[in-house]
Protein backbone atom coordinates (compact mmCIF):
# COMPACT_ATOMS: atom_id res chain seq x y z
CA UNK A 1 0.00 0.00 0.00
CA UNK A 2 1.74 3.44 -1.14
CA UNK A 3 1.13 6.11 1.28
CA UNK A 4 0.31 9.30 0.26
CA UNK A 5 -1.03 12.76 1.05
CA UNK A 6 -4.49 13.37 3.20
CA UNK A 7 -7.35 14.92 1.96
CA UNK A 8 -5.97 14.44 -1.86
CA UNK A 9 -6.30 11.70 -4.47
CA UNK A 10 -3.05 9.66 -3.06
CA UNK A 11 -4.59 9.40 0.51
CA UNK A 12 -4.49 6.11 1.86
CA UNK A 13 -8.36 6.56 4.05
CA UNK A 14 -8.96 4.72 7.35
CA UNK A 15 -11.94 3.87 9.12
CA UNK A 16 -11.91 3.90 12.52
CA UNK A 17 -15.26 2.15 14.06
CA UNK A 18 -14.83 3.11 17.44
CA UNK A 19 -12.93 6.27 18.60
CA UNK A 20 -11.98 6.04 22.20
CA UNK A 21 -9.30 6.28 24.15
CA UNK A 22 -7.46 3.40 22.23
CA UNK A 23 -8.82 4.77 18.63
CA UNK A 24 -7.05 8.45 19.65
CA UNK A 25 -3.77 6.69 20.25
CA UNK A 26 -4.52 4.52 16.93
CA UNK A 27 -5.67 7.52 15.06
CA UNK A 28 -2.22 9.72 15.95
CA UNK A 29 -0.08 6.53 14.51
CA UNK A 30 -1.69 7.06 11.07
CA UNK A 31 -1.75 10.55 10.93
CA UNK A 32 1.59 10.86 11.59
CA UNK A 33 2.66 8.77 8.49
CA UNK A 34 0.45 11.16 6.70
CA UNK A 35 -2.95 8.82 6.42
CA UNK A 36 -6.64 10.06 6.08
CA UNK A 37 -8.41 9.49 9.54
CA UNK A 38 -12.00 9.65 9.63
CA UNK A 39 -13.55 8.24 12.99
CA UNK A 40 -16.50 7.13 13.81
CA UNK A 41 -18.40 6.60 17.31
CA UNK A 42 -22.40 6.66 18.72
CA UNK A 43 -21.36 9.93 20.25
CA UNK A 44 -19.79 13.15 19.10
CA UNK A 45 -16.15 14.50 20.03
CA UNK A 46 -15.63 11.18 21.35
CA UNK A 47 -11.39 11.54 21.76
CA UNK A 48 -10.70 9.62 18.36
CA UNK A 49 -12.60 12.19 16.73
CA UNK A 50 -10.81 15.00 18.35
CA UNK A 51 -7.74 14.12 16.28
CA UNK A 52 -8.98 13.27 12.66
CA UNK A 53 -9.70 14.52 9.73
CA UNK A 54 -13.26 14.54 9.88
CA UNK A 55 -15.70 12.02 12.19
CA UNK A 56 -19.15 10.61 11.88
CA UNK A 57 -22.23 10.33 14.66
CA UNK A 58 -23.88 6.44 13.88
CA UNK A 59 -25.42 3.30 15.57
CA UNK A 60 -22.35 1.35 14.57
CA UNK A 61 -24.39 -2.04 15.04
CA UNK A 62 -26.45 -0.53 12.44
CA UNK A 63 -25.83 -2.20 9.29
CA UNK A 64 -27.70 0.10 7.38
CA UNK A 65 -25.90 3.46 8.71
CA UNK A 66 -22.87 1.52 8.40
CA UNK A 67 -23.07 0.69 4.83
CA UNK A 68 -24.12 4.02 3.91
CA UNK A 69 -21.01 5.56 5.39
CA UNK A 70 -18.60 3.23 4.14
CA UNK A 71 -20.31 4.20 0.53
CA UNK A 72 -19.62 7.79 1.07
CA UNK A 73 -16.37 7.79 2.45
CA UNK A 74 -15.01 5.06 0.40
CA UNK A 75 -11.93 4.01 2.93
CA UNK A 76 -9.40 1.91 2.05
CA UNK A 77 -8.84 0.40 5.20
CA UNK A 78 -11.63 -0.21 8.25
CA UNK A 79 -9.82 -0.55 11.90
CA UNK A 80 -12.63 -1.64 14.12
CA UNK A 81 -12.00 -0.70 17.71
CA UNK A 82 -14.84 -1.97 19.56
CA UNK A 83 -16.34 -5.06 19.32
CA UNK A 84 -19.96 -4.00 19.15
CA UNK A 85 -20.27 -3.31 15.23
CA UNK A 86 -22.56 -5.16 12.86
CA UNK A 87 -19.82 -7.25 11.52
CA UNK A 88 -22.23 -9.13 9.37
CA UNK A 89 -21.93 -6.34 7.17
CA UNK A 90 -18.38 -5.96 7.23
CA UNK A 91 -18.86 -9.01 6.06
CA UNK A 92 -20.61 -7.98 2.99
CA UNK A 93 -18.40 -5.10 2.41
CA UNK A 94 -15.06 -7.29 2.31
CA UNK A 95 -17.25 -9.26 0.30
CA UNK A 96 -18.63 -6.96 -2.06
CA UNK A 97 -14.47 -5.65 -2.32
CA UNK A 98 -15.89 -2.27 -0.71
CA UNK A 99 -12.81 -1.70 1.67
CA UNK A 100 -10.43 -4.24 3.55
CA UNK A 101 -11.56 -4.89 7.26
CA UNK A 102 -8.96 -5.14 9.72
CA UNK A 103 -7.94 -8.38 10.72
CA UNK A 104 -10.80 -9.74 8.49
CA UNK A 105 -14.50 -9.87 8.87
CA UNK A 106 -14.59 -13.33 10.37
CA UNK A 107 -12.08 -12.39 13.33
CA UNK A 108 -14.46 -9.39 13.77
CA UNK A 109 -17.10 -12.01 14.03
CA UNK A 110 -15.11 -14.64 16.11
CA UNK A 111 -14.45 -12.24 18.77
CA UNK A 112 -17.30 -10.26 19.08
CA UNK A 113 -19.23 -13.14 20.39
CA UNK A 114 -17.71 -15.30 23.58
CA UNK A 115 -19.14 -18.09 21.45
CA UNK A 116 -17.37 -17.93 18.53
CA UNK A 117 -13.95 -17.21 19.95
CA UNK A 118 -14.21 -19.77 22.38
CA UNK A 119 -15.66 -22.34 20.09
CA UNK A 120 -12.39 -21.60 18.01
CA UNK A 121 -10.23 -21.71 20.72
CA UNK A 122 -11.55 -24.91 22.80
CA UNK A 123 -12.80 -26.69 19.91
CA UNK A 124 -10.96 -26.38 16.73
CA UNK A 125 -7.73 -25.98 18.02
CA UNK A 126 -7.86 -27.82 21.34
CA UNK A 127 -6.01 -24.90 23.60
CA UNK A 128 -6.90 -25.11 27.40
CA UNK A 129 -9.21 -23.15 28.33
CA UNK A 130 -11.59 -22.57 31.71
CA UNK A 131 -14.58 -25.34 30.92
CA UNK A 132 -17.81 -23.71 30.33
CA UNK A 133 -20.55 -24.05 29.21
CA UNK A 134 -23.16 -21.71 27.07
CA UNK A 135 -26.90 -21.21 28.05
CA UNK A 136 -30.23 -19.30 26.82
CA UNK A 137 -32.12 -19.70 30.06
CA UNK A 138 -32.06 -19.45 33.55
CA UNK A 139 -32.80 -22.90 33.91
CA UNK A 140 -29.78 -23.96 31.37
CA UNK A 141 -27.30 -21.62 33.47
CA UNK A 142 -28.57 -23.72 36.39
CA UNK A 143 -26.94 -26.95 34.84
CA UNK A 144 -24.23 -25.52 32.78
CA UNK A 145 -22.68 -24.46 36.34
CA UNK A 146 -23.45 -27.61 37.94
CA UNK A 147 -21.42 -28.88 34.84
CA UNK A 148 -18.22 -26.35 35.39
CA UNK A 149 -18.51 -26.50 38.95
CA UNK A 150 -18.82 -23.67 41.21
CA UNK A 151 -17.28 -21.08 41.63
CA UNK A 152 -17.82 -19.72 38.41
CA UNK A 153 -18.19 -16.56 36.14
CA UNK A 154 -21.12 -15.66 34.55
CA UNK A 155 -20.83 -13.38 31.20
CA UNK A 156 -23.35 -12.21 28.36
CA UNK A 157 -21.44 -13.82 25.21
CA UNK A 158 -21.88 -10.08 23.99
CA UNK A 159 -19.91 -7.76 26.04
CA UNK A 160 -16.75 -6.38 27.22
CA UNK A 161 -15.24 -4.45 30.08
CA UNK A 162 -16.97 -6.58 32.62
CA UNK A 163 -20.66 -5.84 32.06
CA UNK A 164 -23.07 -7.76 32.75
CA UNK A 165 -20.48 -10.53 34.51
CA UNK A 166 -21.33 -12.56 37.98
CA UNK A 167 -18.89 -13.90 40.04
CA UNK A 168 -21.54 -16.96 41.40
CA UNK A 169 -19.96 -19.03 44.25
CA UNK A 170 -23.66 -20.74 45.49
CA UNK A 171 -26.54 -21.88 42.93
CA UNK A 172 -28.66 -19.78 44.95
CA UNK A 173 -26.85 -16.86 43.21
CA UNK A 174 -27.26 -18.31 39.75
CA UNK A 175 -31.14 -16.48 39.28
CA UNK A 176 -29.64 -12.45 40.42
CA UNK A 177 -26.35 -13.96 37.59
CA UNK A 178 -29.35 -14.22 34.91
CA UNK A 179 -30.82 -11.19 35.78
CA UNK A 180 -27.78 -8.89 35.84
CA UNK A 181 -26.49 -10.48 32.67
CA UNK A 182 -29.93 -9.87 30.51
CA UNK A 183 -29.82 -6.21 31.87
CA UNK A 184 -26.42 -5.41 30.75
CA UNK A 185 -26.16 -7.55 27.62
CA UNK A 186 -25.72 -5.57 24.23
CA UNK A 187 -28.63 -7.58 22.70
CA UNK A 188 -31.60 -8.47 23.27
CA UNK A 189 -30.89 -12.32 22.42
CA UNK A 190 -30.24 -13.66 25.96
CA UNK A 191 -27.10 -15.94 25.98
CA UNK A 192 -24.31 -16.41 28.08
CA UNK A 193 -21.18 -18.26 29.10
CA UNK A 194 -20.59 -19.87 32.25
CA UNK A 195 -16.94 -20.58 33.12
CA UNK A 196 -15.71 -22.28 35.71
CA UNK A 197 -12.88 -19.90 37.23
CA UNK A 198 -9.11 -21.09 36.88
CA UNK A 199 -7.08 -20.69 40.08
CA UNK A 200 -4.13 -18.68 38.04
CA UNK A 201 -1.07 -16.95 39.67
CA UNK A 202 -1.51 -14.11 37.38
CA UNK A 203 -2.84 -13.41 34.39
CA UNK A 204 -1.37 -11.44 31.42
CA UNK A 205 -2.06 -10.11 27.84
CA UNK A 206 0.31 -11.40 25.29
CA UNK A 207 0.46 -8.67 22.47
CA UNK A 208 1.15 -10.49 19.25
CA UNK A 209 1.76 -8.35 15.51
CA UNK A 210 1.02 -10.44 12.25
CA UNK A 211 2.75 -7.96 9.63
CA UNK A 212 4.62 -8.85 6.14
CA UNK A 213 7.68 -9.02 5.47
CA UNK A 214 9.65 -10.36 2.38
CA UNK A 215 6.25 -10.85 0.81
CA UNK A 216 4.95 -12.89 3.29
CA UNK A 217 3.18 -12.48 7.15
CA UNK A 218 5.48 -13.04 10.57
CA UNK A 219 4.55 -13.24 13.52
CA UNK A 220 6.01 -11.23 16.41
CA UNK A 221 5.67 -11.20 20.31
CA UNK A 222 5.78 -8.62 22.60
CA UNK A 223 7.21 -8.67 25.93
CA UNK A 224 4.20 -10.18 28.43
CA UNK A 225 1.96 -7.57 29.95
CA UNK A 226 0.97 -8.37 34.04
CA UNK A 227 -2.81 -6.92 34.78
CA UNK A 228 -4.80 -6.71 37.40
CA UNK A 229 -8.39 -6.22 36.91
CA UNK A 230 -11.37 -4.99 39.46
CA UNK A 231 -14.98 -6.49 38.22
CA UNK A 232 -13.90 -7.15 34.95
CA UNK A 233 -12.20 -3.69 34.15
CA UNK A 234 -8.16 -3.37 33.94
CA UNK A 235 -7.12 -0.74 36.64
CA UNK A 236 -3.42 -1.21 36.52
CA UNK A 237 -0.89 -3.39 33.99
CA UNK A 238 2.43 -3.56 33.37
CA UNK A 239 5.80 -4.71 31.73
CA UNK A 240 7.23 -6.97 31.56
CA UNK A 241 5.73 -9.48 33.60
CA UNK A 242 8.04 -12.07 35.07
CA UNK A 243 7.25 -15.33 34.23
CA UNK A 244 8.96 -18.92 33.51
CA UNK A 245 10.68 -19.88 30.63
CA UNK A 246 8.14 -22.50 29.71
CA UNK A 247 5.03 -20.44 30.27
CA UNK A 248 6.37 -17.83 28.61
CA UNK A 249 7.01 -20.48 25.26
CA UNK A 250 3.44 -22.21 25.95
CA UNK A 251 1.89 -18.31 25.74
CA UNK A 252 3.36 -17.77 22.77
CA UNK A 253 2.03 -20.90 20.99
CA UNK A 254 -1.26 -20.06 22.41
CA UNK A 255 -1.08 -16.92 20.67
CA UNK A 256 0.19 -17.81 17.45
CA UNK A 257 -2.06 -20.65 17.18
CA UNK A 258 -5.36 -18.00 17.99
CA UNK A 259 -3.68 -15.49 15.52
CA UNK A 260 -2.96 -17.67 13.11
CA UNK A 261 -6.68 -18.86 13.06
CA UNK A 262 -7.93 -15.55 12.89
CA UNK A 263 -5.49 -14.17 10.08
CA UNK A 264 -5.24 -10.71 8.36
CA UNK A 265 -2.56 -8.15 9.18
CA UNK A 266 -2.74 -6.07 12.36
CA UNK A 267 -2.37 -6.61 16.37
CA UNK A 268 -3.93 -8.81 18.80
CA UNK A 269 -4.21 -9.14 22.30
CA UNK A 270 -4.27 -12.75 23.49
CA UNK A 271 -5.58 -12.98 26.76
CA UNK A 272 -4.02 -15.88 29.01
CA UNK A 273 -4.23 -17.37 32.33
CA UNK A 274 -0.48 -18.19 34.11
CA UNK A 275 -0.45 -21.11 36.46
CA UNK A 276 3.13 -22.07 37.28
CA UNK A 277 4.12 -23.60 33.85
CA UNK A 278 0.78 -23.86 32.81
CA UNK A 279 -1.55 -21.21 30.55
CA UNK A 280 -4.97 -21.30 29.77
CA UNK A 281 -6.71 -19.18 27.15
CA UNK A 282 -9.06 -16.83 27.97
CA UNK A 283 -9.70 -14.21 25.29
CA UNK A 284 -8.47 -12.05 22.25
CA UNK A 285 -9.25 -8.66 21.16
CA UNK A 286 -8.08 -8.41 17.27
CA UNK A 287 -6.79 -4.71 17.78
CA UNK A 288 -5.00 -2.63 20.75
CA UNK A 289 -5.61 -3.95 24.23
CA UNK A 290 -6.33 -1.54 26.87
CA UNK A 291 -3.50 -2.77 29.10
CA UNK A 292 -1.60 -2.59 26.16
CA UNK A 293 -1.34 0.97 26.80
CA UNK A 294 1.65 0.55 29.41
CA UNK A 295 3.42 0.46 25.61
CA UNK A 296 3.11 3.87 25.44
CA UNK A 297 5.70 4.16 28.09
CA UNK A 298 7.56 0.83 27.14
CA UNK A 299 8.22 -0.30 23.78
CA UNK A 300 9.95 1.75 21.02
CA UNK A 301 6.92 1.26 19.25
CA UNK A 302 3.58 1.31 20.96
CA UNK A 303 1.34 -1.41 20.56
CA UNK A 304 -0.80 1.51 18.36
CA UNK A 305 2.08 2.42 16.39
CA UNK A 306 2.62 -1.28 15.76
CA UNK A 307 -1.02 -1.91 14.89
CA UNK A 308 -0.90 1.06 12.45
CA UNK A 309 2.07 -0.31 11.07
CA UNK A 310 1.62 -3.94 10.30
CA UNK A 311 -1.49 -3.01 8.66
CA UNK A 312 -0.38 -0.56 6.26
CA UNK A 313 1.96 -3.73 5.43
CA UNK A 314 5.33 -1.70 6.94
CA UNK A 315 7.95 -3.66 9.05
CA UNK A 316 7.58 -3.62 13.40
CA UNK A 317 9.95 -3.41 16.34
CA UNK A 318 8.00 -5.27 18.69
CA UNK A 319 11.16 -4.76 21.31
CA UNK A 320 11.09 -3.43 24.74
CA UNK A 321 12.81 -0.04 25.28
CA UNK A 322 12.61 -0.35 29.48
CA UNK A 323 10.42 -1.57 32.33
CA UNK A 324 6.94 0.28 32.75
CA UNK A 325 3.14 0.26 34.21
CA UNK A 326 -0.14 1.93 33.83
CA UNK A 327 -2.49 3.11 36.24
CA UNK A 328 -6.08 4.16 35.49
CA UNK A 329 -7.70 7.16 36.30
CA UNK A 330 -11.17 6.77 36.90
CA UNK A 331 -13.78 9.87 36.63
CA UNK A 332 -15.36 9.20 39.84
CA UNK A 333 -18.40 11.32 39.42
CA UNK A 334 -21.49 12.08 36.89
CA UNK A 335 -21.14 15.42 34.93
CA UNK A 336 -20.28 16.66 31.34
CA UNK A 337 -16.92 18.71 30.90
CA UNK A 338 -14.77 18.12 33.84
CA UNK A 339 -11.71 19.31 34.74
CA UNK A 340 -8.62 17.75 35.96
CA UNK A 341 -6.53 19.27 39.08
CA UNK A 342 -3.01 17.45 40.24
CA UNK A 343 -1.94 17.49 37.09
CA UNK A 344 1.72 19.11 37.55
CA UNK A 345 1.87 17.23 41.00
CA UNK A 346 1.09 13.82 39.16
CA UNK A 347 3.72 14.85 36.35
CA UNK A 348 6.53 15.38 38.85
CA UNK A 349 6.50 11.75 39.69
CA UNK A 350 9.86 10.66 38.50
CA UNK A 351 9.43 9.10 35.02
CA UNK A 352 6.14 9.45 35.05
CA UNK A 353 3.67 10.58 32.17
CA UNK A 354 0.05 11.39 31.81
CA UNK A 355 -3.10 10.60 29.18
CA UNK A 356 -6.16 12.49 29.52
CA UNK A 357 -8.51 11.30 26.84
CA UNK A 358 -10.67 14.68 26.57
CA UNK A 359 -13.85 12.11 26.59
CA UNK A 360 -16.83 15.00 27.28
CA UNK A 361 -18.95 12.97 29.84
CA UNK A 362 -17.79 11.63 32.78
CA UNK A 363 -19.02 8.68 34.89
CA UNK A 364 -18.15 7.24 38.27
CA UNK A 365 -16.58 4.26 36.76
CA UNK A 366 -15.48 5.56 33.27
CA UNK A 367 -11.67 5.65 32.37
CA UNK A 368 -10.74 9.32 31.93
CA UNK A 369 -7.28 8.91 31.83
CA UNK A 370 -4.48 6.87 32.54
CA UNK A 371 -0.91 7.35 34.44
CA UNK A 372 2.06 5.66 32.88
CA UNK A 373 5.29 5.34 34.63
CA UNK A 374 9.00 4.20 33.70
CA UNK A 375 11.27 2.67 36.35
CA UNK A 376 14.59 0.59 36.84
CA UNK A 377 12.02 -2.22 37.93
CA UNK A 378 8.50 -2.93 37.19
CA UNK A 379 7.48 -2.65 40.85
CA UNK A 380 9.52 0.89 40.79
CA UNK A 381 7.42 1.63 37.91
CA UNK A 382 3.91 0.47 39.11
CA UNK A 383 4.84 2.47 42.05
CA UNK A 384 5.13 5.38 40.09
CA UNK A 385 2.34 5.04 38.17
CA UNK A 386 -0.11 4.60 40.80
CA UNK A 387 1.11 7.62 42.94
CA UNK A 388 0.63 9.51 39.56
CA UNK A 389 -2.95 8.80 38.95
CA UNK A 390 -4.21 9.27 42.42
CA UNK A 391 -2.32 12.46 42.40
CA UNK A 392 -4.57 13.79 39.36
CA UNK A 393 -8.20 14.46 40.95
CA UNK A 394 -11.25 14.85 38.45
CA UNK A 395 -13.70 18.00 39.20
CA UNK A 396 -16.49 19.38 38.02
CA UNK A 397 -16.09 21.76 35.72
N1 LIG B 1 -12.84 -18.31 34.03
C1 LIG B 1 -12.19 -17.38 34.73
N2 LIG B 1 -11.36 -17.73 35.74
C2 LIG B 1 -10.72 -16.80 36.48
N3 LIG B 1 -10.84 -15.48 36.28
C3 LIG B 1 -11.65 -15.05 35.30
C4 LIG B 1 -12.36 -15.98 34.47
N4 LIG B 1 -13.09 -15.26 33.58
C5 LIG B 1 -12.84 -13.97 33.84
N5 LIG B 1 -11.99 -13.83 34.87
C6 LIG B 1 -11.48 -12.54 35.41
O1 LIG B 1 -12.33 -11.49 34.95
C7 LIG B 1 -11.61 -10.63 34.03
C8 LIG B 1 -12.52 -10.16 32.90
O2 LIG B 1 -12.99 -11.27 32.17
P1 LIG B 1 -13.07 -11.20 30.58
O3 LIG B 1 -11.76 -10.78 30.04
O4 LIG B 1 -13.65 -12.46 30.09
O5 LIG B 1 -14.17 -10.07 30.45
P2 LIG B 1 -14.29 -8.80 29.53
O6 LIG B 1 -15.60 -8.22 29.89
O7 LIG B 1 -14.04 -9.18 28.14
O8 LIG B 1 -13.20 -7.86 30.04
P3 LIG B 1 -12.28 -6.93 29.11
O9 LIG B 1 -13.14 -6.40 28.02
O10 LIG B 1 -11.83 -5.87 30.08
O11 LIG B 1 -11.18 -7.82 28.64
C9 LIG B 1 -10.43 -11.47 33.57
O12 LIG B 1 -9.38 -10.67 33.11
C10 LIG B 1 -10.11 -12.26 34.86
O13 LIG B 1 -9.43 -11.43 35.78
MG1 LIG C 1 -10.89 -9.59 28.94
Amino acid sequence: MRLGTPLSPTAVRVMLLGSGELGKELAIEFQRLGCEVIAVDRYADAPAMQVAHRSHVIAMTDAGALRALVEAERPHLIVPEIEAIATDELARIEADGLATVIPNARAAQLTMNREGIRRLAAEDLGLATSAYAFASTEAELAAGAEAVGFPCFVKPVMSSSGKGQSYVETPDQIAAAWAYALASGRVEQARVIVEGRVDFDFEITQLTVRSRRDGGVVTSFCDPIGHRQVKGDYVESWQPQAMSPKALARSREIARAVTDALGGLGLFGVELFVKGDEVWFSEVSPRPHDTGLVTLATQHQSEFALHARAILGLPVDVSLREPGASAVIYGGMEATGIAFDGVAEALSVPGADLRLFGKPESFERRRMGVALARGDSVDQARERAREAASRVKPVAG
